[in-house]
């Protein structure tokens, strides 16, 4: 049985066993169907299957039937991330087969690109003649080993898919294939890669039009830091641009880290029938210590699930509207004068919380979550006004990893709004409109619940608002 401490209420985590990517998120017949990287006998990484899960609100989910397990000679070593489509009303899957080819299973490893189908959104049928995408379709140049996570969709009457990959010389890159059929693909063209400053390995690239421009979003693996962004081991990117389909180029006019917390990575987005793009990411990093494998048989977890809006040449992230049915027993203050320490009267571990903060003359202010002043445990966000620059600080949070992240909002009218959802193990804080996300996954103990607010100066709470999430 899972161990119920840190076990997140309205994120999905696995039911047992491990899970990492988001994969085929789709939206049919008034459902929203996402499936995952999954272990299912052990909370570590392990040959990979698809786990599934299904929801209406896209906050409730409901547990499916594995969808896809690694039993074909070219998926042996696992079924890798991957993508949905729908096509005639039958759910189609293209992931990654993973294939061990010697001793050592970093480096002697190959990958080709399969289809599943599925009538009853249920059972999947992988198709006889897999792999679709071949290792001969691999151009030269270009790696013949890492050739991962495809995102298939449909654009001018035909299909297309984006792949991850590198150039073998130390940059990522993304690999463009078309097809009118699914089954016969051709190469098409090698759709962006990295300059030298964007990571070494591309992996789960998604390509999709927003608003009046498209866009390109890919998690590049050990990107070297650029002041305080992209400071994670491994990141993840939007580029905003043109994507020309018949010559197979991006044009990239700005790019932008798409969450500047500890854990949020290969994200993977979908349109439903509102014609929202929906954004989901794995909410943990590779290489960062993940408490309950200890003993508690899960482990993994998905970030909210947050609606993407183009604003100029940026994407603003927001909260899907659907969490808000799920706000209980409100608490209330508004316009509050203080300065120093001020305890708020209200305690959670499973929240959402909305507050605007006046900044007036105030050197730092902020405020700490999961706070037990008995034993020290603290997660504090604090605004540094002269720097406008928000810092996320889980050093005292609990278990588990640490650290520091800071990300740079500028303050709106002289006032910071942030909406933050806290949920056991995670916290998950939007600024301004949109235009900053910080994630991280947080070990605090159940006792851990106070919310105390601080501020260097004189500072106003022109609101702060906040409510259960059941
Ligand atoms: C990204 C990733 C993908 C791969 C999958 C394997 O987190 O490394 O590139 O398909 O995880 O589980």
């Amino acid at each position: 049985m899972v161990k119920p401490d840190y076990r997140l209420t309205y994120h999905l985590t696995p039911e047992y066993g491990w899970m990492n990517d988001p994969n085929g998120f789709v939206h049919i017949n008034g459902e929203y169907h996402l499936f995952y990287q999954h272990y299912p006998y052990k909370p570590v990484w392990g040959p990979m299957h698809w786990g599934h899960a299904v929801s209406r609100d896209l906050i409730h989910w409901e547990y499916l039937p594995i969808a896809l397990a690694p039993d074909e000679e070219f998926d042996a070593g696992g079924c890798f991330s991957g993508s949905a489509i729908v096509v005639d009303g039958e759910l189609v899957l293209m992931y990654t087969g993973h294939v061990v080819t010697g001793p050592d299973n970093t480096m002697d490893y190959k990958q080709a690109q399969g289809l599943a189908y599925s009538k009853d959104g249920q059972t999947f049928k992988k198709y006889v003649n897999n792999p679709v995408i071949g290792y001969d379709l691999i151009p030269s140049g270009v790696s013949q080993r890492d050739f991962r996570d495809p995102k298939v969709f449909h654009h001018d009457g035909q299909y297309y898919v984006v792949l991850g990959s590198n150039d073998t010389q130390g940059n990522g890159l993304i690999l463009l294939y078309r097809s009118d059929d699914l089954k016969q693909w051709t190469f098409v063209n090698i759709l962006a890669k990295s300059d030298g400053t964007f990571g070494d390995n591309w992996e789960c690239p998604d390509l999709f039009h927003l608003g009046d421009k498209d866009v390109l979003m890919f998690s590049p693996q050990r990107m070297p830091a650029q002041g305080n962004e992209y400071t994670n081991l491994h990141s993840t990117m939007y580029m905003v641009g043109k994507f020309d389909s018949k010559a197979g180029t991006f044009t990239t006019e700005r790019f932008a880290q798409v969450d500047h917390g500890f854990d949020f990575y290969a994200p993977q987005s979908t349109i439903d029938s509102k014609g929202r793009r929906i954004v989901i990411g794995w909410m943990d990093m590779w290489e960062s210590d993940m408490p309950t494998q200890d003993g508690h048989h899960w482990a993994g977890a998905m970030s909210l699930p947050r609606e993407m809006v183009l604003d100029g040449d940026r994407i603003l992230f927001r909260p899907i509207e659907e969490i808000e049915a799920s706000r209980c027993n409100v608490f209330e203050i508004t316009d509050v004068a203080f300065s120093g320490k001020q305890t708020v009267d209200t305690i959670g571990d499973c929240y959402e919380l909305e507050v605007e903060f006046e900044a007036g003359q105030t050197k730092t202010f902020g405020l700490k979550l999961r706070v037990n002043e008995a034993t020290g445990q603290e997660t504090v966000l604090t605004y540094q006004t002269a720097e406008g620059l928000l810092s996320l600080d889980r050093n005292h949070s609990g278990i588990g990893p640490g650290g520091e992240r800071k990300a740079a909002v500028p303050l709106m009218d002289g006032k910071l709004a942030l909406r933050i959802f806290v949920d056991k193990s995670s916290i998950e804080v939007f600024a301004g409109n949109g235009e900053t996300v910080m994630t991280a996954r947080i070990y605090p103990d159940q006792e851990s619940r106070g919310i105390i607010l601080f501020s260097e100066g004189k500072n106003r709470v022109v609101s702060l608002r906040k409510w259960d999430i059941q």
